[in-house]
């Protein structure tokens, strides 16, 4: 099968690199963007795009039959932080969305399909350490529940009606080229930014607050791995468990006064604290590892030289 791509939510800070890269692979005939707004024109401008509203079924079917499409990577969420400013609006927007897709995968319209899941589904009486795939699931935010019940609808839809869908359960992401919006991970985005322009960070969680993140590149890699692999490989039909590395914002600190010694931090834990302390610390991804072969390549200090380095690059290039 000749892969004929749609991005819902290309805009965005993991859908937009998804794009990109896609393109470089299949063509960009081959990969149509949309999104809600034109909030990107990077992605705009690279190849056919289209506005598209993720919750309304019918536009995203029209969009399927124009394009040819027979798969899709559902990008569009709203995140845990913003979730919790606007629950219902998270759980209309992450639910509808993929409710959507499924029926269109299951009429037989989309054939293989992409839904990413979060360390969200995990909650406060989850292990922290080592998390494993299976264990106990009590999100408390929204957006984690949003998360846990796609999960649940997802194998569901695999079991009964034959729909290829696939999924991980990302961690934080951290990435140069496209900002984060709305997440609880969104600081470790940030502190590069602000150590570049300002040589401090005042983070909205504690020094000791540690969290799975993992880099762009390693994300997108996990991605194509697993829409890659041979259907018969992807025993579990939820969501993987995927990890490359955990650390604290002090941990992040050290990393960037190896190439900022004078780089300072405060700390000033808001509302996004109680929803990290309900995380997991680090995550067991034995599962994705044996079953499609996944491996991690960035560590925290390879992280740290990507992001300085990127980042410096971008500011000369738009002074
Ligand atoms: N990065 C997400 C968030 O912080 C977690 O999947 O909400």
């Amino acid at each position: 099968m000749t892969p004929k791509i749609l991005i819902i939510g290309a805009c965005g800070q993991i859908g937009s690199e998804l794009t990109h890269k896609l393109r470089s692979i299949h063509g960009k005939d081959n990969v149509i963007a949309s999104d809600i707004s034109y909030n990107n024109l990077d992605i705009v401008n690279s190849g056919t795009f289209e506005i598209l509203d993720a919750q309304d079924y019918t536009s995203v079917k029209i969009c399927i039959d124009k394009h040819q499409i027979n798969t899709v990577y559902l990008m569009a969420a709203m995140l845990s932080a913003t979730g919790e400013k606007y629950p219902l609006k998270a759980w209309d927007l992450n639910m509808d969305s993929l409710f959507h897709v499924l029926n269109l995968a299951k009429e037989g319209f989309i054939k293989k399909l992409f839904w990413p899941s979060s360390i969200a589904v995990f909650g406060p009486t989850t292990p922290k350490e080592n998390t494993p795939q299976y264990t106990i699931m009590e999100p408390s935010t929204v957006y984690g529940i949003t998360k846990q019940v796609g999960e649940r609808w997802c194998e569901y839809y695999h079991n009964q009606y034959g729909v290829d869908v696939r999924s991980i359960r990302y961690p934080g992401i951290i990435s140069w080229k496209t900002l984060p919006g709305g997440g609880t991970t969104d600081y470790a985005v940030e502190i590069y930014h602000k150590a570049i322009a300002d040589n401090k960070y005042e983070c909205f969680l504690s020094e000791e607050t540690e969290l799975p993140m993992m880099f762009m590149d390693d994300a997108i890699k996990a991605t194509l791995d697993i829409m890659d692999a041979k259907p018969e490989a992807i025993k579990i039909r939820s969501s993987y468990n995927l990890s490359a590395v955990s650390f604290t914002p002090k941990d992040m600190t050290q990393s960037i006064q190896k190439h900022l010694p004078d780089f300072t931090i405060s700390y000033k834990p808001d509302f996004r604290q109680k929803i990290a302390d309900s995380w997991p610390k680090s995550i067991d991804d034995s599962n994705a590892r044996e079953d499609w072969s996944w491996k991690h390549s960035f560590s925290l200090d390879d992280i740290t030289n990507e992001m300085l380095t990127n980042l410096k690059k971008k500011e000369v290039e738009t002074n």
